[in-house]
């Protein structure tokens, strides 16, 4: 009893946000269980995956939440980020309206929840290198204007997802 009180102390909501079909579901999946969906769904309402981590030698669970980019099927924007301490803003490299998009997902952020939740930029799809539309330099410039953190990511190859998540959650703790 006394060792669940005490992982109470570190349980870190985490938000999954950016357009449709960036990969937020699979960037989750990947993490939590190491699976790729090669066709999933738009994600309906929300979603959220309970992940245990070991950061620097202690245990730490982070709670993902996931929801859908589309704002017809998204859980209750207020809710949804409601004590959240930390958020990857997902954008896809072959896509650049994801890449603009970027922007109007941070000022949802920052309406929604507190100025320094920790927050990474993850160009996810790098395995997708040939259909780039969006270059890592880019990204990076963004991240750095906005003073976030930077990765570009592959849910289908793994690349980086661990890394992504684990960046986030050093921050926080
Ligand atoms: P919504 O729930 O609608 O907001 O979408 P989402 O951001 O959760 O995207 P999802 O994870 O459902 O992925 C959308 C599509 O992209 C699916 O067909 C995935 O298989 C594919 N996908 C996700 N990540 C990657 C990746 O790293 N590389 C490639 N090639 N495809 C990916
Ligand atoms: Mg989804």
């Amino acid at each position: 009893y006394g060792d669940e009180e005490e992982s109470q102390d570190y349980l870190f909501k985490i938000v999954l946000i950016g357009d449709s079909a960036v990969g937020k579901s699979n960037l989750l999946a990947r993490f939590a269980r190491n699976e790729f969906y090669p066709n999933s769904k738009s994600t309906i309402g929300v979603e959220f995956q309970t992940q245990k981590m070991d950061i620097d030698g202690r245990e730490i669970k982070a709670q993902i939440w996931d929801t859908a980019g589309q704002e017809r099927f998204r859980a209750v924007t207020s809710a949804y980020y409601r004590g959240a301490v930390g958020a990857l803003v997902v954008y896809d490299i072959s896509r650049r309206q994801t890449f603009d998009s970027v922007g109007r997902w941070l000022n949802e952020l920052h309406t929604h929840s507190d100025m320094n939740v920790v927050t990474i930029l993850v160009g996810n799809k790098t395995d997708l290198e040939e259909a780039r539309e969006v270059s890592t330099a880019e990204g990076k410039l963004l991240a750095e204007a906005q003073g976030l953190f930077f990765m570009e990511t592959s849910a289908l190859d793994s690349s980086n997802v661990k890394a992504a998540f684990e960046t986030v959650v050093k921050e926080i703790y």
